[in-house]
């Protein structure tokens, strides 16, 4: 299965996807933790991120769509993937489609989880009290959640338009959404 999990901030894909490719028994790809990691590490990578991570905006698409790429070349991602995070932007959905064609390869489903403003806003405020990452300020949640609507948004549509999309409720707990997900992004199998 080769999947993508889109959503705004907070909405639960890393959640969702950590437990989808664990069952699914494929990698689980988030640009966001790579980024993190490469923060951490203190990496030339991680340095050019840190400063747009904690601004809440993207990084330039070249950058991350040299990430995936790198990414989906490793050997484990022959049987399939889930990218979480990624691609976010309509230059990056192009991206995708021209790595994959070069293989003859396609995307199954892109599952979109959707939650209102305001739960959006509640879970990232309460991840920061547990947590502490940088980004999960109310300010910098309030410019994550424009960013999304500017230029993720558009990577819905992108979708919809080639008949891929599955629109996945993901108010609730976190298992009722797993289910409804598992549902609507493998309906073969589920
Ligand atoms: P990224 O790490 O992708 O962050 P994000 O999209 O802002 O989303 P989050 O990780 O905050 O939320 P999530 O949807 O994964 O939800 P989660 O499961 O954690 O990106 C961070 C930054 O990196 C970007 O701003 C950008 O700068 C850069 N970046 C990354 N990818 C990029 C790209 N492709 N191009 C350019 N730049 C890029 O859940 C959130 C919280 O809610 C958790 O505490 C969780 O426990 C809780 N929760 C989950 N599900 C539920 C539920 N059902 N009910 C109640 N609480 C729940
Ligand atoms: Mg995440």
């Amino acid at each position: 299965m080769r999947l993508v999990m889109l959503g705004p901030p907070g909405a639960g894909k890393g959640t969702q996807a950590t437990r989808l490719a664990t069952e699914l028994g494929i990698p689980h790809l988030s640009t966001g933790d790579m980024l993190r990691d490469a923060v951490r590490r203190g990496t030339e990578l991680g340095r050019k991120a840190q400063s747009i991570m904690e601004k809440g905006e993207l990084l330039p698409d070249d950058l991350v769509v040299g990430i995936m790429a790198d990414a989906l070349k490793r050997d484990e991602c022959r049987r399939g993937f889930l990218l979480d995070g990624f691609p976010r932007t309509e230059g990056q959905a192009q991206a995708l489609d021209t790595l994959l064609q070069a293989s003859g390869q396609t995307l199954d489903r892109v599952a979109l989880l959707e939650v209102d403003e305001r739960e959006l806003v509640t879970r990232l405020l309460s991840r920061a009290a547990k947590e502490g990452r940088a980004d999960d300020t109310r300010d910098v949640i309030t410019r994550r959640l424009k960013v999304y609507e500017a230029q993720t948004r558009p990577v819905v549509d992108y979708y919809r338009v080639r008949g891929v999309l599955a629109e996945v409720d993901g108010v609730g707990t976190p298992e009722e959404v797993y289910r409804r997900l598992r549902q609507a992004a493998t309906p073969e199998i589920a």
